[in-house]
């Protein structure tokens, strides 16, 4: 499955969160990479894991950020976070039983919650943390 290109589109302008979406890119990525690879399903969900870390890690400082600041769309993001976190503990415990493949969809959920996530709805702040002087 094809990769996600990280460019100069995909920055927030906030150094320590470019570089977590950076890190958690690439984790989609290498879980991208084992769509049609004969992988044990227990690596996949190892490699989910640490994804989910990641995640959380980076959720908790964008929301910070955003309390600090008070950005006004910081509800519609927790929620989002919420939900994302919500779904993939779901996927780890589905890895975890041990099916014989992972379904594609959760690739190409994984791939396109953070495309969409990044170049939509945190790029609404982009402009706003500039204007805070936030680097
Ligand atoms: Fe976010």
């Amino acid at each position: 499955m094809e990769k996600i290109m990280w460019d100069e589109g995909f920055s927030v302008g906030v150094r320590d969160l470019d570089e977590q979406h950076k890190r958690i890119v690439n984790v989609v990525n290498t879980l991208l990479d084992m769509i049609d690879a004969k992988v044990d399903s227990e690596i996949i969900s190892d490699t989910l894991t640490k994804m989910t870390q990641y995640a959380s890690d980076h959720f908790k400082s964008e929301e910070q950020y955003m309390l600090d600041y008070h950005y006004p769309e910081y509800p519609s993001q927790k929620k989002q976070h919420q939900e994302f976190k919500k779904k993939t503990v779901d996927f780890c415990v589905e890895t975890m039983v041990h099916k014989a493949t992972v379904p594609a969809e959760i690739f190409m959920y994984l791939k396109s919650w953070w495309t969409n996530h990044i170049l939509k709805e945190d790029m609404k702040y982009k402009e706003f943390f500039h204007a805070k002087g936030l680097k």
